[in-house]
Formats: structure tokens, sequence, C-alpha cells
């Protein structure tokens, strides 16, 4: 039986209310359209369905129990709840396809497309979301299995992935697209303005750094994960592009120190790549070495390296770094209660 991040009340009597998490409102599965229930209904017959909490797609996220025991997992979302949903289901489709098979991945049944509402239809995992705050036995399986999949999926198994880079590009381009404003907004701290150029910089050496040959997931965080026993399934892929395994580990980091978890460093130094998986470009190190493990640059070491022109005002760490430090600093400035003031 499905433990959590499942249905109305499922499980959830394991969990304290100071655990609750951050979730988006899905569509209840009753009020999918017809055609689309109808459509689930040629997978086997529905004896019930229990909602999903976790995620925060618009649409609907149930597990339906079939006829003859089998469970799956739907998740279907049209134009009507919102425009860009549909694609991001067909983009999730396209990559749950190209997936190996492996426990850790989640296994693709079946898709619905009638050029409005998409749905998509995956075996249903028997597994709880990480409990809050991050116990370490647990955060350690998580990582193994982490691992384990970055390992499975280098080299990436999908020949027209999204390139991460290219990706990181559109996203992350916060620093040029104030450059390119011409006049900084109102009330912007002057120091940002005279160190706009630096910023850029590293801006654009983020870009690169996330370049690799490994199919990463691209929206890591913990109600994208399900645990079941010592296997950790990672669900959730319309993200996923061709870059390096460290790129999901930067873009989770965050969320674990606010759910009670080690900080960035700490979570970065923990993540064994498996050979041949885990390495910044498919396991071998930044300078195509085979075997030279990446680990994130050390706070003593990057203090040494980093230029007093690229401090934060109000913050005695350095601006530079590379990734590791970068997640920290995001860390930091989203903690709630947490200025930039250390
Ligand atoms: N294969 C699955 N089996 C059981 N539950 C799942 C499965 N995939 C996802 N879930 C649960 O449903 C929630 C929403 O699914 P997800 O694919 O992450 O949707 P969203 O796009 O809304 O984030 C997840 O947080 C997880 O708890
Ligand atoms: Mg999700």
């Amino acid at each position: 039986m499905v433990r959590s991040g499942v249905g109305d009340t499922v499980g959830m009597g394991e969990r304290s209310a100071s655990e609750a998490r951050a979730a988006g409102v899905h569509l209840p599965w009753v009020l999918a359209p017809p055609r689309v229930r109808a459509w689930a209904g040629s997978l086997g017959r529905v004896l019930g369905a229990r909602d999903a909490s976790g995620g925060f797609s618009p649409g609907c996220c149930a597990v339906l129990e079939l006829a003859g025991g089998r469970s799956v997992f739907v998740k279907a979302v049209g134009t009507e709840l919102n425009e860009q949903s549909p694609d991001i289901h067909r983009q999730e489709g396209r990559i749950a396809a190209a997936l190996p098979r492996l426990a850790q991945l989640p296994r693709l049944v079946d898709t619905y497309d009638d050029g409005d509402w998409v749905a998509l239809a995956f075996e249903a995992v028997e597994g709880a979301m990480p409990r809050h705050p991050w116990e370490d036995g647990e955060l350690r399986a998580v990582l193994e299995n982490l691992a384990r999949v970055h390992e499975a999926l280098t080299p990436c198994p999908l020949d027209d992935a999204p390139v991460a880079s290219e990706r990181e590009r559109r996203l992350l381009d916060g620093w040029h697209t104030l450059a390119g404003m011409g006049r900084p907004p109102a009330g912007l701290d002057g120091w940002f303005v005279r160190h706009l150029d630096r910023l850029c910089e590293l801006e654009e050496r983020a870009w690169d750094a996330v370049a690799g040959e490994t199919l990463i997931h691209g929206d890591l965080r913990a109600d994208n994960m399900l645990i079941d026993g010592t296997t950790t399934v990672f669900v959730d892929w319309p993200h996923a592009s061709r870059g390096t395994p460290l790129r999901d580990l930067i873009g989770w980091a965050p969320s674990v120190a606010l759910e009670g978890g080690p900080d960035p460093e700490t979570l970065l130094a923990r993540y064994r790549p498996a050979a041949g998986g885990g390495g910044p470009r498919g396991g071998h190190g930044a300078r195509g070495r085979p075997g030279r493990v990446l680990r994130p640059a050390r706070p003593a070491a990057v203090a040494r390296r980093a230029p007093d022109a690229a401090r934060v005002p109000g913050r005695a760490g350095p601006c530079d770094g590379g990734l590791a430090a970068a997640a920290h600093r995001v860390a930091l400035s989203t903690a709630p209660g947490r200025t930039f003031q250390q």
C-alpha cells in the first residue's frame, strides 16, 4: 500500500503537523474529464483512486487501484488549468519512455494525448516521501540511490535530451537580465550595481559548470522522491537534461538545508559518485582523468581564492568558490528568518 505523498489521509497519520511540507493543489481525480478517466479505465477496471498530496502541477495526480491488484499512478493536465502544463507532461512522457529499467526510476505504463489534455500512467510506487527533518540514515540512502541513478544514466540515454548548459542559460540569467536593463531598478543595493560585471561572469561560469554527459533530473526535491525500504525512487522527470550530476545536488541542496538537513557543503561532500556515473563529466574528473572525484570547494580554500571585490555586503564569506558555495548562499538567503547578514 502506498504510504504517504499519496492519498487524502493515507500514511499521513505517521507524520506530525510540523512535518507538513510545501505542496501545490492538484485537481481531484474525480474532476478529470470523462475521456481521460475512460483512458485510465482502459488500463484496467478502476476500483478506487487516491489523490496525491505532493507536487506542484495543477492537474490530477492520483494512484488508481485496478482490478487484479495492480496500481498505477496517473497524472493528467489540460490547457484550461495551465497553458504550459500539457507540454511539460509531454516532455515528461518522452523522458520517462527513455529511462532504463531500474528500481530507482519510474516505469511508464501508458500515455494519453488528445491535443489538449495529456496524461501519463506509471507503475505505482510503494513508498513515502523522505522524513523531515531529514534523518541521517535516510539521507545517506537517498544519496546512494541518486549515485546509482546517475551511473545508470551515463552516458545520457536520450539523444535529443535538452542540454543543461543551455537550459541554465535560459533559466538562470538574473544578473544578465539586470545588466541588460540599462538602469538599475530602484532600491537595488549599490554593491550589486558596482559588482554586476563580476556577477555576470560568475553566472556564465555556472552555465559552463553544469555541462556533462549524464541525464540529470533537474528538479530534485523531497516531493520528487519516494522511499521504499532501502530504495529511493526519483519521480517527475520533465526537467531532465544532459549535464553533470553535480547540478542535481546543487539544485536540491538548498531545500535539504531548509528541511532540517545538512548544509550544502556537507551534502555535496557526502555524495559519492558511483564508478562510471557520478563524476562531473560522466565519471571522469573535470580534466577527463578517470577516477578523479569531484569535491566541492572547501570553505577555507574558497576564502583564500575569493577576491575582496566579490564579497556580498553584510556577509563575511566570499562570493566565489564554485557551485558549492553558490548553493550555500542560496540556502542562506532563502532560509526563513535569515537575511544576508550572518
Ligand atoms: N509512480 C508513483 N507512484 C506513487 N506515487 C507517486 C508516483 N509518482 C509520483 N507520486 C507521488 O505523487 C506526487 C506528485 O507527483 P509528481 O510526478 O511529482 O507530480 P508534479 O508534476 O505535480 O510535481 C509526488 O510528490 C509523489 O508523492
Ligand atoms: Mg513533482
